[in-house]
């Protein structure tokens, strides 16, 4: 170890997290790593999961926990990058390619090829580069890399044939730093360790180096939310010590799994593989001699298509309820809807390779609607007569005296697992997928085929089986007996189907096939694939059908071959129910139980438990963690479709866990429960952790109360801000879905020490002085940076904001009295709804305060603190355009800090990654009256103003137009003077992006300027 290892010399040093943090680099690697979707490390072992922490983001957390900050900011973060592998040369290794010695010669003005390369016969070769190898005299020259040229000086010269990209767009074309974990790091450590005073050549190395330089040991990263483990396995892949525990046993099973799977030795790899494979041969056997599954021919069911079918109270007939009866795109195959008058009931034919017409005819089914929120309704014709039945009709929907809805479905019970014949809702099977495997043994051929009679009886075959083991592998715990308990998301199977148990969403041939591998699996390892393949089971999956090619390319779809499948359950976030869905049969299912995963070995020490965050037991240095703070995952209730597989007879490793969702002790919403929850949290890992420890609380920044709530939580978990960070973490799929973009937000705590006291007057100077300081480190920064990176800001405006904000928060949360108030007791006091409580008026007043730092350049700030909320919006952003930003977050993030209540009637485009503001033409005589957040205001008179030059009116009515528009113009000569400011501010964005109205706002400031007055 170097002997600049002091134990304990980096105690009290401020952590570099706490100063900064390359955030628009890290978003564009997060894009990078959520792009990678099923490519993910993690992903594979239980896709289901959602909201997933990116591993790219905890690792930049834990680094920027453990290293200092020192008074050299610029060089904390290039090594900082470096360890990220953001550095030009560690694009070298990221590069799909590396460049030949040819390749660089030809393009890289190199003074003396022989200071690198040997060229071979070299007689011929001139002696410096670029060299023009079509000459023919070099034809046959060979070139290689000397021996004694480091790979850093290798790096160095072929980082220079990197393309000259913005940051986002290397990222895009560049492999993910943990894709090349072996290769990239390899030319940091000399830097890094001058840097730190470290000896490191490894990250468990360095890590293990500054966690003794700060607290004395190996540094403990503790998650109590650690849900798919996402941030316990980069902590330990790192080489921390590892604390981790989720409420919910899944989330608690999918860290286990992290650890023991993906992250487990080759050793342990191979035996696992044997034994799934043991286990997948073992139950297909039963499965084969049961022989329901397969048709004597070599064939085996890929796929069962069921829909529900119901009786038409109108006609009396049998009408299988089926949406769409393409089975197939890629086949041209449908089922065919054939009356049989004499049953009133219909045959369904399936028929491939059907015409272009018959296949669109095919996309309108049986249950049709008029459009989205619309009631759905069964619809079919008979002799010509056509008939339509609101399915809340057919259910017999009606509402109860207290207003809720309720219908008339027969509950199912316990024992049932199939409807009864008196029910409403009937299931049918009406198409089977078949595979068989090609002649040459590698690849398979697909059919669709019509229910034969054989079809039938192997599916009586199974029910009987099912139906004489249901109670005793029920019983056994191979086959769920839980209920289902009602809530948000699982309302949706009791209200639409009648469904009361968890078993009753799966059909027969998934109980069976379920029950035998649930029977077999009883290792933790076991239950965690398991968990897997559920997703792809039950009658909750979704039939799809896509031609080939024909997802869009770069979105993480298929654009290969067309593709029939059933999905998969959690591709949302909620418990849907439909009216024909597609099970799996037993041999893709097994063969997805086996399928090969990614191999990450971890090499820290990890304990994962099952606990409530408020439990934890333990002392870590670092709590990373990530609540469930606006997180529209209900995990308490969906992750229920697993419990009810996984919580009878656990294997010894999951043994103490409680095998519950613990529904009343989940975090979540935003009430005084959530609140009561999270400070109770908090609160105790801020006991368990040592003084100098440090948290990152991680949340998306969803609403301006964010603020307020997240100071309470701190304020009364003893916890004080030192740092907030906005990182893009959604992806561009996700930002184009709704209007709403989410980011997520870092806070940096630390224990609050002592018992300080201030008031609100002296407050407002402090945070005015804190704010002021922080936005000129993080501007000085951007323009030291400035050359180093390709002329990228380290920081954009957003964060600048942001870091105004934590700013701050960090001044009021070092306090603990304020004008008097205990603020921790102030914290958790119940609230009124509607109240503005004491802490939300110094939130607002602070982030005021941040907000009036942010002035863009060109407008004098006393000016500047007298315009309204959407002239500032307006201001800011055209300023931001003008930099070439174009993504909608930043209008939201604008919009809200200056409180524009819609800022929607200012923008020209709202697309995610091409939003807009409007120029003064479009606005047109748009936003002047009344109703608008522009009305009156100055900024609304020049834009008018301009939009009248461009359209050529006489600049004596344009002039005499605006001093109607602005009030008090004659009689508040400031009103004038701001006008002529906003002219010129306007004439200098506008240059480049709309030169003509540039132009107009250089005269209008000019009219103005040269109006006689009195
Ligand atoms: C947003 S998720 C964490 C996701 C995680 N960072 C990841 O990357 O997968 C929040 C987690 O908090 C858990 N949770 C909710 N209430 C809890 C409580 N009282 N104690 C511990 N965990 C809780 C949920 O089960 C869920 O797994």
């Amino acid at each position: 170890m170097s002997a600049g290892v002091t134990p304990f010399a980096l105690k009290d040093a401020p952590a570099l997290i706490e100063r900064l943090l390359p955030v628009q680099k890290l978003s564009a690697e997060v894009f990078k790593e959520r792009k990678a979707g099923p490519g993910q490390t993690l992903v594979p072992l239980g896709a289901y999961w959602k909201g997933r922490k990116p591993l790219i983001l905890n690792k930049a957390c834990i680094l920027g926990c453990l290293l200092p900050a020192s008074d050299n900011p610029a060089r904390d973060l290039e090594i900082f990058e470096k360890l990220m592998a953001m550095d030009d040369e560690s694009f070298v290794a990221r590069w799909p390619r590396r460049p030949k010695p040819k390749e660089i010669l030809a393009t890289l003005n190199i003074a003396c090829i022989a200071d690198y390369f040997v060229c071979n016969p070299p007689t011929s070769m001139p002696q410096s580069a670029p060299v023009d190898w079509s000459k023919p005299e070099l034809e046959d020259v060979r070139v290689h890399w000397r021996d004694d040229i480091s790979e850093l000086e290798r790096h160095r010269l072929e980082a220079q044939m990197l393309p000259l990209a913005p940051y986002r767009e290397r990222v895009e074309a560049a492999k993910r730093p943990e894709e090349v974990m072996d290769t990239v790091h390899g030319h940091i450590w000399d830097a890094v360790n001058a840097h730190l005073g470290t000896s490191a050549r490894s990250f468990p190395e360095l890590v293990e180096q500054l966690g003794i330089m700060r607290y004395g040991h190996r540094p403990r990263v503790a998650d109590t939310f650690c849900g798919s483990g996402q941030s316990p396995f980069e902590a330990a892949r790192l080489g921390c010590d590892v604390y981790a525990s989720d409420l919910n046993p899944v989330g608690s099973m999918l860290t286990w799994g992290a650890f023991r799977i993906i992250g487990g030795s080759a050793d342990e790899r191979v035996q696992l593989e044997r034994r799934q494979q043991e286990l997948v041969d073992k139950v297909l056997r039963e499965i084969d001699k049961l022989g329901v599954e397969t048709d004597g021919h070599g064939w085996r069911a890929k796929a069962y298509l069921y829909c529900v079918e119901v009786r038409c109270p109108q006609s009396g007939w049998m009408v299988p309820l089926i949406p769409s009866r393409v089975l197939s795109y890629g086949k041209q195959a449908i089922a065919e809807l054939v009356p049989v008058a004499s049953q009133k009931r219909y045959d369904i034919r399936v028929r491939s390779g059907v015409s272009d017409d018959d296949l669109k005819a095919a996309s309108k089914g049986t249950v049709c609607s008029d459009g989205r929120g619309q009631d759905p309704y069964l619809f079919h014709s008979v002799n010509g007569v056509e008939y339509r039945t609101k399915i809340s009709t057919l259910r017999g929907d009606f509402r109860n005296a207290d207003g809720t809805t309720d219908n008339k479905l027969r509950l199912w019970e316990k024992t049932d697992f199939k409807p009864r014949p008196e029910d409403l809702f009937q299931e049918r099977l009406y198409a089977v997928h078949w595979m068989k495997p090609k002649a040459n043994g590698k690849k398979f051929d697909y059919e669709f085929r019509t229910v034969s009679d054989h079809d039938i009886r192997r599916e009586l075959l199974v029910e009987e089986f099912i139906g004489r083991h249901l109670a005793e592998w029920q019983a056994k715990g191979w086959i769920p007996d839980m209920r289902i308990e009602p809530g948000d998301k699982t309302d949706e199977p009791i209200r639409t189907r009648g469904w009361t148990h968890w078993h009753h969403l799966f059909p027969a041939r998934h109980l069976l096939l379920l029950g035998l591998l649930r029977r077999e699996s009883r290792r933790g390892e076991e239950l965690v694939l398991l968990s897997r393949i559920l997703d792809y089971t039950s009658k909750l999956c979704r039939w799809t059908t896509s031609k080939a090619g024909s997802s869009k390319s770069g979105q993480g779809g298929r654009t290969g071959g067309a593709s029939d499948n059933p999905a998969n359950v959690f591709y949302n976030q909620a418990l849907n129910t439909f009216y024909n869905y597609g099970c799996r049969g037993s041999f893709p299912l097994l063969q997805l139980l086996g399928a090969p995963l990614p191999e990450a070995e971890s090499l820290g020490r990890a304990s994962v438990v099952c606990q409530p965050a408020a439990d934890m037991l333990a002392s870590p240095d670092i709590c990373l963690t990530d609540p469930p703070y606006g997180s529209a995952v209900n995990y308490e209730e969906i992750l229920e479709f697993f419990i009810a597989w996984l919580r009878k007879n656990p294997p010894p490793e999951f043994a103490d866990w409680v095998w519950d969702s613990r529904r009343s002790l989940a975090i979540k919403g935003d009430d005084e429960n959530f609140r009561r929850g999270m400070v109770a949290a908090y609160k105790r890992m801020t006991e368990c952790m040592p003084d100098n420890g440090i948290q990152v609380i991680m949340f998306t920044h969803q609403s301006g109360s964010i603020w307020a709530d997240m100071a309470n939580i701190v304020w009364a978990a003893g916890l004080q801000v030192t740092a907030a960070w906005y990182v893009a973490t959604e992806t561009d799929s996700a930002l184009r879905e709704g209007s709403y973009v989410k980011g997520t937000v870092l806070l940096v705590c630390r224990k609050r020490h002592g018992a300080h006291k201030t008031t609100h007057d002296d407050l407002a100077w402090e945070i005015q002085e804190e704010v002021d300081v922080q936005v000129r480190a993080l501007t000085g920064l951007n323009q030291q940076a400035k050359g180093l990176y390709r002329d990228e800001n380290v920081f954009e405006d957003a964060d600048i904001q942001m870091a105004g904000y934590a700013a701050s928060l960090r001044v009021l949360t070092r306090y603990a009295v304020i004008d008097g108030r205990d603020m921790a007791a102030e914290a958790i006091r119940p609230r009124v709804k509607g109240e503005t409580t004491f802490v939300d008026s110094l939130i607002e007043f602070a982030v005021d305060t941040a907000n009036r730092c942010l002035v863009p350049q060109g407008i004098p700030q006393g000016h500047w603190d007298r315009l309204g909320g959407a002239e500032r919006f307006y201001l800011k952003l055209l300023d931001m355009e003008a930099r070439g930003a174009k993504t909608l977050d930043n209008y939201q993030n604008f919009a809200k800090a200056f409180k524009v209540r819609d800022f929607r009637p200012l923008m020209a485009s709202q697309r995610a990654n091409e939003a807009r503001l409007k120029s003064a033409v479009e606005f047109g005589r748009a936003e002047m009256s009344e109703g608008s957040e522009l009305h009156q205001s100055v900024l609304r008179a020049v834009l008018y103003g301009m939009m009248e030059l461009v359209k050529n009116v006489d600049g004596s009515e344009v002039l005499a137009h605006l001093t109607l528009n602005i009030p008090d113009y004659y009689s508040d000569m400031t009103r004038r003077e701001l006008a002529v400011e906003l002219a010129d501010y306007l004439a200098r964005r506008l240059e480049a992006m709309r030169p003509e109205e540039a132009g107009a706002a250089r005269v209008l400031r000019e009219l103005v300027k040269n109006q006689r007055l009195g």
